[in-house]
């Protein structure tokens, strides 16, 4: 099985390459990235000697370069993680999520379409179905309910969402799509709010919470998000969507004092800053298709996922120090200087 992942010098794609290297030893992953600012090339290192991986800088927008690739590689699958994925960000700049997210994801379906593929899988998100109201604790997103979005960044991945269903009507191409709530582990990057809260407390920096911090998320640690794909590409259903989710709502102030009591640092840190711009108030993923078709439930419960967390964060400053000093404090003076 050859299989082409994209976007896996970030996040949750990096996670998903260390886990489908170590599950499926006799698979070739060959990583497709442009490396923009949360592409780090240095988080693959330890793969980067391994036979059976190959990286390659790339646009997912650079139709030549796609084709180019898929001639050389004849991929079986493509998991497409590659993204412009910060919210704030797309509310600042939009346009670079419609192109990478919206335009990028239709050029390898292209390229799925004109050199075969046995599966293209679209790592999507719960933000497509919009917010759900902080006082219906019953009510759960699931496949069925509607798309209905806030930001320009759920807004192109919900248009990615809808073109990767087209494609399979119209062209017949094999996709499934996963709908995942948010995700938390190593390598996450520091502009989000986990790793971000962490690092300003080593740093005994103010505490951003947005707004009364009141807003709810629903957290999965990412190697539970890794298996759910690698389950999702191998044995879902072609043309379905799969919610990932783990019931692990939680409020965000919630979350900064954790962290806070976690590195023994004090609440006084925590900042009320100006709340983001069309803020969504609750996600909450009902799971359940995903555990009757393909048995998955999560295997990390949030306590032991967020120290597992936070120790990553002090044993690889080394991983972080970096990026912190770089273009990220310019992103950071303009998100937060005046907020
Ligand atoms: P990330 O921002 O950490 O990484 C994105 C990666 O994509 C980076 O390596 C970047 O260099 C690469 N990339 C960006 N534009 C590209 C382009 N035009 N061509 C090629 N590569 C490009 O993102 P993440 O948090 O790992 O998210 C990965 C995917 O999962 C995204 O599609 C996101 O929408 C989705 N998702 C994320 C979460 C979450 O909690 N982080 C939850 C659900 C779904
Ligand atoms: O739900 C899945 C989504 O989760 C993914 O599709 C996105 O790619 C991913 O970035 C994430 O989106 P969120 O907007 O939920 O994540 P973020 O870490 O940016 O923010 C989490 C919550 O914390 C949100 O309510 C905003 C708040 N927040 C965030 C930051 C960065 C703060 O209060 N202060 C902050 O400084």
């Amino acid at each position: 099985m050859n299989i082409i992942v994209t976007g896996g010098a970030g996040f949750i794609g990096s996670n998903f390459i260390f886990h489908m290297l170590k599950e499926h030893p006799d698979y070739r992953i060959v990583c497709l990235d442009k490396l923009t600012y949360a592409g780090n090339l240095s988080t693959l290192q330890p793969v980067m000697d391994n036979p059976n991986f190959r990286f390659v800088k790339l646009d997912i927008c650079d139709r030549e370069g796609v084709y180019k690739l898929f001639e050389e590689e004849h991929p079986d699958m493509v998991v497409n993680f590659a993204a412009e994925s910060h919210v704030d960000r797309s509310i600042e700049n939009p346009e670079i999520f419609l192109n990478t997210n919206i335009i990028g994801t239709a050029t390898l379906m292209d390229a799925c379409r004109k050199y075969g593929i046995k599966r293209y899988h679209q790592v999507s998100t719960d933000e497509v179905y919009g917010d759900l109201p902080l006082d219906r604790p019953d009510l759960f997103f699931t496949e069925e309910t509607p798309i209905h979005t806030s930001s320009p960044y759920s807004s192109s991945k919900a248009g990615a969402d809808l073109l990767v269903l087209a494609y399979h009507r119209t062209y017949g191409l094999p996709v499934t799509i996963s709908r995942c709530s948010n995700n938390y582990g190593p390598y996450h990057f520091p502009e989000k709010l986990i790793p971000l809260m962490i690092i300003n407390c080593l740093h005994d920096k103010p505490l951003p919470v947005y707004g009364e911090g009141l807003n709810v998320r629903d957290w999965l640690y990412v190697e539970d998000h890794c298996r759910a794909i690698d389950l999702i590409i191998h044995n879902g259903r072609v043309g379905e969507v799969y919610n990932v989710g783990g019931h692990n709502e939680m409020k965000n102030i919630d979350i900064v004092k954790l962290i806070c009591k976690a590195l023994d640092k004090p609440e006084s840190l925590i900042t009320h800053v100006t709340d983001r711009k069309g803020h969504d108030m609750r996600y909450a993923i009902d799971p359940t298709k995903i555990h009757n078709e393909l048995g998955w439930l999560p295997e990390t419960k949030f306590a032991d996922g967020i120290k597992k967390t936070i120790q990553w964060y002090l044993d690889n400053e080394s991983w972080w120090q970096p990026i912190i000093s770089g273009e990220y404090q310019n992103y950071y003076e303009e998100m937060y200087g005046n907020r």
